[in-house]
């Protein structure tokens, strides 16, 4: 801000521009244009106020005093208690080898609840076999052909790394092991069912399960 009263006009008195009363800025000319000591709106002035306020309660509560945490900190915080929580709860671990099928109501009914929502369009609701084989019949296109038996393992693999070239994805990514093993179970319930419009099989027989 500049100090009028230091450049007064010879005669001790701010120069006044006639048109808008402002005083004119000494030393503030150009190619005979001067400058005018516009006041400046108040509603500005709060405005930038504000903004020294607001940046020394920014600098004393988040850098000095550290009344707020800043980002970094809180995301230490956060990664701290979402390692606590991951040590409370103990990784699913699955036991591929002696998967068996589950038996339990709420599990088969969670497993056709994803059944529904996702593999029934290729493998028909009674999963009877569309796109899809049919998976009531005792025919199975991946089954452990060597020992001559199927079990949940190989088509827990089929879930898992899926069949491209036929068209069925992995869903490794969508679903859980757990869910993958509800859905499984489930379908295997269906073993046996005889719907009607069955596809005709495709595979092999196979006669031992587990
Ligand atoms: C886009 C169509 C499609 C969807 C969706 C689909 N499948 Fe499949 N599925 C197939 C096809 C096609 C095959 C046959 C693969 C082959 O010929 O090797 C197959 C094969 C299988 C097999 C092996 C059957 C056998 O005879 O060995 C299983 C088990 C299976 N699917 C489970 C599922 C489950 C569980 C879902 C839902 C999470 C699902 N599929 C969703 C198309 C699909």
């Amino acid at each position: 801000m500049s100090n009028i009263d230091d450049k007064k006009l010879p005669h001790g008195e701010p120069e006044i521009d006639e048109l808008t009363n402002d005083r004119y800025l000494e030393d503030h000319e150009y190619d005979g244009i001067r400058e005018l000591d516009n006041k400046l709106p108040q509603w500005w002035l709060y405005l930038f106020y504000g903004t020294i306020i607001f940046a020394l309660v920014y600098l004393v509560g988040y850098h000095l005093a550290e009344w707020w945490p800043l980002q970094e900190g809180e995301y230490k915080t956060e990664m701290a208690a979402a390692h606590e929580v991951k040590q409370a709860t103990p990784e699913v671990t699955i036991d591929l080898e002696n998967m068996v099928p589950m038996i339990a109501a709420a599990d088969l009914a969670s497993g056709k609840e994803i059944y529904d929502k996702i593999c029934v369009t290729c493998h028909a609701p009674e999963a009877q076999g569309l796109v899809g084989p049919n998976m009531t019949d005792n025919y199975w296109i991946h089954g452990d052909s060597i020992n001559n038996r199927i079990t949940i393992k190989n088509l827990y693999d089929v879930v898992i790394n899926g069949v491209i070239e036929k068209g069925m994805i992995s869903y490794k990514d969508q679903l859980t092991p757990v869910q993958i093993q509800q859905v499984l179970s489930y379908i295997l319930s269906l073993q046996g069912t005889k719907p009607v419009n069955a596809k005709a099989p495709q595979g092999k027989k196979y006669d031992t399960f587990g």
